[in-house]
């Protein structure tokens, strides 16, 4: 699909584009906020899996910019933003990046070091493995990705913080959602706007961090596993299915972003061609990634098209995801 094509069937592409987001992500969390006000009061946040780093541009220009620009602003008194990711990320103002990935300790110490001793007030991971298209495994190891970034939200993020997270709703959602509900005293499913109605990706958005009395970080995943079973003893049966019938789970669903607004599922003609003017120019992405994973395979395909058709190549191909 060319470029042209994509600005038409996804408008929220088109839109990261022209509003200058590296990718069309940025909605997201920016329809999440709508409904939840979740930057109300934020000094400091950790951004997991956060290449190619649509939402730490969110975070920037809603935190450290305003905050940057004003003439009350001391530099020791301004927001910190600590983004992490396997893939490195080009700078964004004010925000300090770490290449790690979040399911290594180490990883968790190096995050906790920059906030030499404070607490963060949010935590946000759009985290997400490379899908392969088999629900119940895809759901399995994005579960994974929550429990590794739940382990940093008990050691980095204060009492009353919030932690937005990636889910994706299969099986188990409500063994994930008594999970969360271990630690926050609100826990909502939402689904924005900008994420398509195809996709079973939703965001787990928690208010309240609110850890069990006398909680040891250690004993985490042994908590978590206390719940994956019936009896809340050591007879641990992680599935969820004990949570149906009369143990029914319900889990508050919400669909956030202004609902009136652009449909994520929907074709839009493009603007010139809506007016009728002339022809619509694609624009370029913002940032593509500087190293993504699909690289090499990129390079290897350029070489051999030109092998074999030079003058076929698109010079239109493009390689930001579509995320
Ligand atoms: C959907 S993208 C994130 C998009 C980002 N929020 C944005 O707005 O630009 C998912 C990211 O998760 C990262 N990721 C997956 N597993 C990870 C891990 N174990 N540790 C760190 N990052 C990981 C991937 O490298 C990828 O960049």
């Amino acid at each position: 699909m060319g470029k042209a094509s994509k600005d038409k069937r996804d408008i929220y592409y088109r839109k990261a584009k022209e509003e200058g987001w590296r990718a069309r992500s940025a909605f997201k969390l920016l329809q999440i906020d709508e409904e939840f006000n979740i930057f109300q009061g934020v000094k400091r946040v950790v951004d997991l899996c956060a290449a190619p780093g649509s939402w730490s541009q969110v975070l920037s220009r809603k935190l450290y910019l305003p905050a940057k620009s004003s003439p009350e602003s001391r530099d020791h008194d301004l927001p910190l933003i600590v983004a992490i990711d396997l893939q490195p990320m080009a700078p964004i103002d004010g925000v300090i990046q770490i290449q790690g990935d979040i399911t290594n300790a180490r990883t968790a110490e190096v995050v906790i070091n920059h906030f030499d001793g404070c607490k963060a007030d949010l935590v946000v991971c759009d985290g997400a493995p490379d899908v392969t298209g088999l629900h119940d495994m895809d759901e399995f190891v994005q579960a994974q990705l929550i429990l590794a970034a739940l382990t940093i939200v008990t050691h980095v993020l204060r009492v009353g913080g919030k932690f937005i997270a990636k889910i994706f709703r299969g099986k188990d959602t409500s063994l994930l959602y008594c999970q969360l509900k271990l630690f926050f005293s609100s826990v909502t499913f939402a689904k924005p706007k900008s994420s398509r109605n195809s996709s079973i990706e939703a965001f787990a958005v928690c208010e309240n961090y609110s850890p069990p009395e006398q909680f040891n970080e250690k004993d985490l995943h042994r908590l978590l596993e206390k719940i994956g079973s019936p009896s809340g003893s050591s007879d641990l049966d992680c599935g969820s299915g004990w949570l149906e019938g009369p143990n029914k789970v319900y889990i508050p669903f919400l669909a956030c972003g202004d609902l009136s607004g652009y449909d994520s599922d929907r074709s839009y003609p493009l603007p010139a061609a809506a007016e009728g003017g002339a022809s619509y120019r694609s624009l370029d992405p913002v940032q593509p990634p500087i190293a993504p994973p699909y690289k090499t395979a990129l390079e290897l395909k350029k070489a051999s098209e030109k092998r074999e058709t030079p003058s076929l190549s698109n010079p239109d191909e493009e390689t930001a995801p579509r995320i």
